[in-house]
């Protein structure tokens, strides 16, 4: 599969945002346990911050975890976690593919935040690490949910001055995160799941029934393609 495609032109600069579903069902189908399907799931990543960035996308946001994944099994949470610490941790190869880390989710000295230190760790030392680079935005949702963002914002802009759609944006945990072009949910569900709600104003949707341990290069293409 090559690496660079004709959907190039489309991708420059676009804002792709995933929702990487189906992990388990993956696992399950493999006769493996859930937790193998995470593990594949971020090897799908990073294979996809390559293959994104290749094409020139600008910004590629993903759901990794979300305030409501907390209830899940402690074991899988925990798994959970140390693949972002696996991921946030690739800096050799984002920085060789001028990748710039960021993340939004809930504020880390924000009551209820329970994202673990060597986590917070992590994430701080990729962004600065990888704050220099040029290329592709790579946003990490994480402890991340979209109405209580847009509550703070709504909190924040208010206590500043008028409550605007424009003062709004301004307070969300990334303002200069822009619209999102491309929303992909993968898995074949057809569901939104309190993700980027005020950033998907205008976007396109892909529905893949591909679990994301299947997303590959060509879904991303399919996916640039609504654009
Ligand atoms: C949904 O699969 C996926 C998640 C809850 C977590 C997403 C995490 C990854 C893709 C791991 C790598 C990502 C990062 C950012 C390190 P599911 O368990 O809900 O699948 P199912 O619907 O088949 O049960």
């Amino acid at each position: 599969m090559s690496e660079s495609t004709s959907s190039d032109a489309t991708a420059r600069g676009c804002h792709i945002a995933c929702i990487m579903d189906g992990n388990g069902r993956w696992a399950e189908r493999q006769g493996l346990e859930r937790i193998a399907g995470h593990t594949a799931g971020e090897e799908a990543l990073a294979d996809i911050v390559r293959a994104a960035s290749a094409r020139g996308v600008g910004w590629l946001t993903v759901f990794g975890f979300s305030t409501e994944n907390w209830i899940r099994p402690r074991r899988e949470v925990r798994h959970i976690l140390n693949l972002h610490k696996k991921l946030f941790g690739r800096l050799e190869e984002l920085n060789e593919n001028n990748v710039q880390v960021r993340w939004i989710g809930r504020p880390f000295d924000e009551r209820g935040s329970r994202t673990p230190r060597y986590v917070q760790r992590r994430i701080r030392q990729a962004i600065s690490d990888t704050a220099g680079n040029t290329g592709m935005v790579l946003t990490v949702a994480f402890d991340y949910g979209s109405r209580a963002e847009i509550a703070r914002a709504i909190r924040k802009a208010s206590q500043f001055g008028e409550v605007t759609p424009t003062t709004i944006s301004a307070h969300m945990y990334a303002p200069d995160l822009p619209p999102v072009d491309v929303l992909v949910r993968t898995s074949g569900e057809l569901r939104i799941s309190n993700f980027l709600l005020w950033q998907i104003q205008d976007a396109k949707v892909y529905f893949t029934p591909k679990t994301w341990p299947e997303f590959d290069a060509d879904e991303l293409d399919a996916a640039i393609a609504l654009i």
